[in-house]
C-alpha cells in the first residue's frame, strides 16, 4: 500500500497532466529500465515512468549517457512499456538519434514507438532541435522537452554542474522553453538549474514542468530510481533525496545467503522435494 494511495486508476495521458498543472496537483516521476520494477512503480501509483538514458550509467555501467544505443533503448522500454498499465510511458531518444536532422529523428522515433508500445518521447535539446521536434510531433508522437543540464552535451559543458546560471543562458532557456511549448511538447523536464529560474519558467509557459535540481516551484519531480532507492552509491548531489538504503539491504540479504549455503544452512529440509 502506498502512503499515498492513487485511487484514480485510469491511464495517465498528457492531457491529464496538463489538467494536473492547472489544478495544482504536482506530477511525480521516476526512471524504470526494466519489467519488474515498472510493475512495483506503476502499483504504487507513480503518474509518469521515465525510461532515461540515465540506464547508459546505473544499467550498462558507463561513465556518461552518450554510449547508450538505439536498440539498448527499445529493448528497455519495451519491457516497462509491457509492465505499466496506469503512468505514461515516455522514452529518452538516445545521444545521436535526434540531432539536427529531421528525416533521421523521425524514423529513429518511429522505430521507439512502434517497437516498444510507449506513450511518448523525452528530447534533450532548445532552439536547434526545433524542425527535429515539430516533424516528430507532426507524425502524432507526444514529445517531452529537456532543457537545463543536459547530459549528453556533457563533452560540451565538460561539467555536470548547475546550468543557466549566466543571464545569457537563463535567456536562453526561458526561450527555448517557449519554443518547444509552441511547437507542441506536452511538458519540460528542467535539469540542475537555479529554483529561481525554473518557477518562472513554470508560470511563464502552460505545459508542465518537471524538475530534477530546480527547486520546489515547477510542476512535478523527477529522479533516477536508482539514486532514490539508494542503490547507487557516492552520488548525493543536493537535490537527491534518499528514500530508502537499497544497497545495504541487498548486501545484507546476499551475505546472509552466502552465509546459509557455506553453512549447510540452507536448503533445509522444508526447502526440499
Ligand atoms: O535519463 C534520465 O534519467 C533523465 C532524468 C535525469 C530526467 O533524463
Amino acid at each position: 500500500m502506498s502512503v499515498h494511495s492513487n485511487d484514480d486508476q485510469r491511464k495517465v495521458t498528457t492531457r491529464r497532466l496538463l489538467e494536473m498543472k492547472q489544478r495544482g496537483e504536482k506530477i511525480s516521476m521516476l526512471t524504470a529500465y526494466d519489467y519488474s520494477m515498472a510493475t512495483i512503480l506503476d502499483q504504487a501509483g507513480l503518474d509518469v515512468m521515465l525510461v532515461g538514458d540515465s540506464a547508459s550509467n546505473v544499467i550498462c555501467g558507463n561513465a556518461t549517457t552518450l554510449p547508450l544505443t538505439l536498440d539498448e533503448m527499445i529493448f528497455m522500454a519495451k519491457n516497462v512499456a509491457k509492465a505499466v498499465k496506469r503512468a505514461l510511458v515516455v522514452v529518452d531518444m538516445p545521444f545521436g538519434t535526434c540531432s539536427g536532422n529531421p528525416k533521421r529523428s523521425l524514423e529513429a522515433a518511429i522505430r521507439i514507438m512502434k517497437e516498444t508500445g510507449a506513450d511518448s518521447l523525452k528530447i534533450e535539446g532548445g532552439e536547434e532541435l526545433i524542425e527535429d521536434i515539430t516533424k516528430i510531433i507532426a507524425a502524432g508522437i507526444p514529445v517531452m522537452g529537456h532543457l537545463g543540464l543536459m547530459p549528453q552535451s556533457i563533452n560540451k559543458y565538460g561539467t555536470y554542474t548547475i546550468r543557466a546560471k549566466e543571464e545569457s543562458e537563463a535567456k536562453k532557456l526561458i526561450n527555448d522553453a517557449m519554443l518547444l511549448e509552441k511547437a507542441g511538447c506536452f511538458a519540460i523536464v528542467l535539469e540542475k538549474i537555479p529554483a529561481s529560474l525554473a518557477t518562472e519558467v513554470a508560470q511563464k509557459v502552460s505545459i508542465p514542468i518537471i524538475g530534477i535540481g530546480a527547486g520546489s516551484g515547477v510542476d512535478g519531480q523527477v529522479l533516477v530510481m536508482h539514486d532514490m532507492l539508494g542503490i547507487t552509491q557516492g552520488f548525493s548531489p543536493r537535490f537527491l533525496r534518499r528514500y530508502a538504503d537499497l544497497n545495504g539491504v541487498v548486501t545484507k540479504a546476499v551475505s546472509h545467503y552466502i552465509e546459509d549455503v557455506k553453512s549447510k544452512d540452507f536448503p533445509n529440509e522444508s526447502e526440499q522435494y
